[in-house]
């Protein structure tokens, strides 16, 4: 991957919160790089520092020291999905869809073909003028996915993404993430507590520490792309899960 312009670097980067004496030490130190293109999956323990993290990449808070340095030839900005969605209760799917583009006021013609184009995407065309209240958590996601990814973002954060999503519904948006991503090569930082989900998305599978968290192990799922949720049932994924698990067991033990 020797990349010489990496889309994240991140040097020696930590984050407390408070002051001295009852500062609490949420990360780091971290070095990080990601490459142009690259889908890199963070696990770690509940409290690391995995959402502080993906806010510092966000820009959305500062790190306490180190460095953090993203390069995308810009306007294309970085966009972050979160757990709970994030998306407007008060305005229609498809004004949800538009709203980055509206920020970087894209003509309204425009914004609203390529909403409508992520809908139809995503399977949302229907629903472009409902509101989120008549969706399913599944659909409201899937809302959120289409409005971060509308705005062609070079750099896609995403924290925990499908966490409050039922098993089949998770599995379906990983299957849908996964060919999104290798047909736009979108660069890719993505939580999650789910190892499973690490190893099916991740070119790279990053372990952290517990608080604060540092990262201790790195492992490359040995499954060339284009890929499907089917490498979940080889041994090389039931092998490597357990190499994983072993490692975050430790870390989530109590000292
Ligand atoms: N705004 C904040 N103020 C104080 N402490 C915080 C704040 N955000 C996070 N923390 C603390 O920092 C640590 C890491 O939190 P977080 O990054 O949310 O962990 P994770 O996402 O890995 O579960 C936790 O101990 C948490 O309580
Ligand atoms: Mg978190």
């Amino acid at each position: 991957m020797g990349d010489p312009h990496p889309t994240l670097h991140a040097t020696e980067l930590t984050r407390a919160f408070g002051r001295a004496p009852h500062a609490v030490d949420a990360l780091g130190p971290v070095d990080l790089t990601v490459a142009p293109g690259e889908f890199v999956c963070l696990v770690g323990p509940s409290g690391c520092g995995k959402s502080t993290l993906l806010r510092i990449a966000a820009g959305l808070l500062r790190p306490s020291t180190g460095r953090l340095e993203i390069r995308t030839s810009s306007p294309r900005p970085a966009a972050m999905i979160f757990q709970d969605y994030g998306i407007y209760d008060w305005k229609t799917v498809r004004t949800n869809v538009r709203f980055g583009l509206d920020i970087q006021r894209v003509p309204r013609r425009e914004a609203n073909a390529r909403a409508d184009e992520w809908l139809t995407r995503m399977g949302l065309a229907d629903f472009a003028h409902a509101y989120p209240a008549a969706l399913s958590g599944g659909m409201r996601q899937r809302v959120a996915i289409a409005r971060a990814l509308a705005v062609e973002p070079e750099l896609l954060l995403m924290d925990e993404p499908f966490a409050a999503l039922d098993a089949q519904l998770r599995m379906i948006l990983q299957e849908e993430l996964l060919e999104l991503t290798q047909t736009t090569r979108t660069t890719t930082l993505f939580v999650t507590h789910s190892l499973e989900e690490a190893i099916v998305l991740g070119d790279r599978v990053l372990v952290m520490s517990a608080r604060p968290g540092r990262i201790i192990a790195e492992h490359r799922p040995p499954f060339p792309r284009p890929r499907t949720g089917d490498i979940r049932s080889t041994p090389e994924f039931t092998s490597l899960k357990s190499d994983l698990w072993d490692l975050l067991r430790k870390e989530a033990l109590p000292a």
